[in-house]
């Protein structure tokens, strides 16, 4: 549905069809100022507790806080420290201890205002929270607009690595109002970019070459390639989301890159130094290498992954995040202990091209350590 809703302008309404548990994505400016309007029908009462960052506090609760008082429901909010190290079991320990101490109820509607961090941080609270109450999504970085907001994975992490503790727990409603992107710093906005890609990257080359043409734009502030963007990313990621929700097999080509992102990220440490999506960049352009020296890709395709990427600023390699002297065993070590690796087994999206991507399971590690020498030295 496209047209003007009962809040936000013109904004695009995409849903996630999971029957009883399925829900809208809207997408366009001003959401947040009619939130209580798209939202109410949802909520089971008219409380809402708001779990933010601190950042994020300051830029934009108060125009979720008013949209939502507007149609007469009552707002709290809860606000947490910005960056990955919140994702942690001591905060969640918190964030639950505090939702209690305001003597929450099942009528109680949580709103994650944030990037990726605040909604599986919140999500994954709402999930545990007396078993289980309502969430909104309201996602304020690229990244959580076009990835993490949609699809009800949420979750923490843990010494063991990434998101190795969370739950599937699908949001009721997600609002992805695109001005809150206008304050987004660059570099962010660059590492949610690189999730915008993978879509192309893993099944819709048109997608991938509208990337090629309009992607510098959009890092530069063009709304409606933002627009469009955000609502072609939440379009592809709500149909395999609907295909498979429990990533029992297609969703899994949503972690193009993620294997090697998610041991840069471990190796890495989850202070800021790495950002997820710059992760994901490398990742991504080291899943084309690798399919190149399997022989399964043209190295062409690789060649023009790697160009649109370094072209945003993105980095393409493990050199350039700072990871030169990790051993390629130590990173290989960290891909074995990842939630899709089975039985040790080295599991990655690989491609025959760009748009052609598929699952391998137990990728030869010498291949691997190959990419990674080449990866670190580059
Ligand atoms: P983030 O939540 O840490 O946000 C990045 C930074 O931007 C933070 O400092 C935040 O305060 C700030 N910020 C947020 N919105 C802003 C705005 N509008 N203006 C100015 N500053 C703003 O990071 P992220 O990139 O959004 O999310 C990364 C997380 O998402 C990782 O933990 C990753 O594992 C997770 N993730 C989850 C899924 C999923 O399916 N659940 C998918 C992809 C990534
Ligand atoms: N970000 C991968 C997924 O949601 O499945």
């Amino acid at each position: 549905m496209s047209g003007p809703l009962t809040g936000g302008e013109g904004a695009e309404t995409l849903r996630v069809e999971l029957d009883t548990r399925g829900y809208d994505i809207h997408v366009g400016s001003g959401l947040l100022d009619h939130a209580g309007a798209l939202a109410a029908p949802f909520m089971r009462g008219r409380r809402a507790v708001v779990v933010t960052d601190s950042i994020v506090a300051d830029l934009h609760l108060p125009r979720l806080r008013h949209g939502l008082e507007s149609a007469g429901i009552a707002v709290e909010d809860i606000v947490v420290t910005p960056g990955e190290e919140t994702k942690s079991f001591a905060n969640l320990r918190s964030l639950l201890d505090e939702l209690l101490d305001r003597r929450i109820d099942r009528a109680t509607t949580i709103f994650a205002l944030g990037g990726g961090v605040v909604g599986d941080l919140a999500g994954f609270a709402a999930s545990v929270a007396l078993r289980g109450i309502d969430f909104v999504q309201a996602p304020t970085t690229l990244l959580a607009q076009v990835d993490s907001s949609v699809g009800g994975k949420t979750g923490i992490n843990t010494r063991h690595g990434k998101n190795l503790v969370g739950s599937f727990y699908q949001p009721r409603l997600v609002l992805a109002d695109t001005d809150t992107l206008a304050t987004l710093p660059a570099r962010e906005l660059a590492a949610g970019y690189a999730e915008v890609v993978k879509y192309g990257l893993i099944d819709d080359p048109d997608f991938f070459a509208w990337c090629e043409s309009h992607g510098p734009a959009l890092l530069a502030g063009d709304a409606a390639a933002r627009r469009k963007a955000v609502v072609e990313s939440c379009r592809a990621k709500a149909r395999t989301v609907a295909a498979d929700e429990r990533e029992a097999g297609s969703r899994a080509l949503l972690n193009l890159g993620h294997t090697f992102a998610h041991a840069a990220e471990a190796a890495a440490g989850y202070d800021g130094g790495v950002l997820h999506g710059e992760a994901v960049a490398a990742g991504m352009a080291l899943a084309f290498d690798l399919s190149v020296q399997l022989g399964l890709c043209p190295a062409e395709d690789a060649a023009r992954v790697r160009r649109h990427l370094a072209t945003t600023g993105l980095p393409t390699d493990f050199a350039a995040l700072g990871l030169a002297n990790r051993s390629p065993d130590s990173l290989i070590d960290a891909m074995r202990q990842d939630k899709k690796a089975e039985g040790g087994a080295l599991t990655f999206v690989l491609v025959q091209g760009i748009g052609h991507a598929f699952v391998a399971r137990d990728v030869q590690a010498d291949a691997v350590r190959r990419v990674l020498t080449r990866a670190q030295a580059a």
